[in-house]
């Protein structure tokens, strides 16, 4: 009978009689389940020899970089090397408000800085990706050109050049069975049920340029989005919610003063696969807690809207 008890421990010998006695391995964290769970069970299989790293790309939200890498460093004797990148990717991202430019400078930026660090490492021979099944069978499953990040995020082209050997020891999972498999690894739901949130970060939700200002203002603005969502049972009913920070300016009016500032719109949505998706109907009560915190709390945030579009034909990222 096919468990997930039984599925790490054949995973975890097929992965040994794979990689054998010495091979070194190494492995991207993005923080998201699928890496996670692979690294996991690599690190059952392998221990110290599976190298993971972890790029600081400058465009997560906030907490993201401490929730994840704390939980684990703190319950998992991994080997994991973490790269604060977060100048080199600003730097090459100024000035640039094209979304497929956006996700081109983030995708090569990603694969330079990665290959660097798995080069430091000494005989590496294989590198480890979280790809699924369904990534198996469709192997381009976002829209138009950001089938590149697709291959960014799992560092496609990447093998051939450091002639390394893929090992993908969730090729035949669904993701309903990477959740069971991370739950039977003693992963916490914070984890387990984590919102997809796509390689190219915060980049394609600054809407227009990427500053270190814009980058904290939605930083401030999402954190309040995940607060309010996880306070209610909304998180775990919904696909994806966060914040976008627009590049627009609004007028309003605080004391005697008139403000003149950022629009930031609350993206809420359901889904099952992310092909379609429709606006998540949350309460009125829910909706006022994150604009009323949103305009009070973060400085120079004036106006807050809410995206009512599905997909199709709008997508759920704005870039
Ligand atoms: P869209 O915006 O196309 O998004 O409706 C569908 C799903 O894909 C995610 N997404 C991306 N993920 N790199 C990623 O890794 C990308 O460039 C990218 N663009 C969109 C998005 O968050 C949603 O879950």
């Amino acid at each position: 009978k096919w468990t997930m008890g039984s599925f790490i421990e054949t995973c975890v010998a097929e992965m040994q009689a794979k990689i054998g006695e010495t091979g070194q391995v190494v492995c991207g964290l993005s923080g998201g389940i699928d890496s996670t769970v692979a690294a996991l069970l690599l690190h059952r299989a392998i221990g110290k020899r599976l190298h993971c790293i972890f790029v600081d790309n400058g465009l997560l939200r906030a907490g993201e970089r401490e929730e994840v890498i704390g939980f684990l460093t703190a319950h998992f004797d991994l080997n994991l090397h973490t790269v604060d990148a977060q100048d080199l990717f600003l730097g090459k991202l100024a000035g640039v408000t094209d979304p497929e430019q956006k996700r081109k400078i983030i995708g090569y930026t990603f694969i330079e800085v990665f290959e660097r660090e798995a080069k430091a490492i000494s005989n590496v021979e294989f590198l480890a990706q979280g790809t699924l099944y369904p990534d198996v069978i469709e192997s381009v499953s976002f829209r138009g050109p950001s089938a590149v990040i697709k291959s960014h995020h799992n560092v496609g082209g990447l093998p051939d050049r450091m002639q390394l050997k893929l090992v993908e020891p969730l090729r035949e999972l669904f993701k309903d069975e990477v959740r069971k498999v991370a739950a039977q690894l003693g992963l916490p739901d914070f984890i387990i049920w984590r919102h997809p949130f796509p390689g190219p970060g915060l980049a394609i939700r600054v809407i227009g340029e990427i500053t270190a200002e814009r980058l904290e203002i939605l930083r401030q603005a999402d954190a309040i989005v995940q607060q309010e969502l996880h306070a209610s049972d909304w998180y775990r009913k919904m696909w994806q919610g966060f914040a976008v920070l627009l590049p627009v300016k609004s007028v309003g009016v605080m004391g005697d003063d008139r403000t003149y500032e950022h629009v930031c719109a609350l993206r809420l949505v359901e889904s099952v696969d992310a092909m379609t998706a429709d606006w998540a109907r949350v309460p009125p009560e829910i909706l006022a807690r994150m604009s009323n915190r949103i305009i009070n709390e973060v400085k120079g945030v004036n106006r807050v809207v809410l995206d009512i579009s599905s997909k199709p034909p709008a997508t759920i990222e704005w870039e």
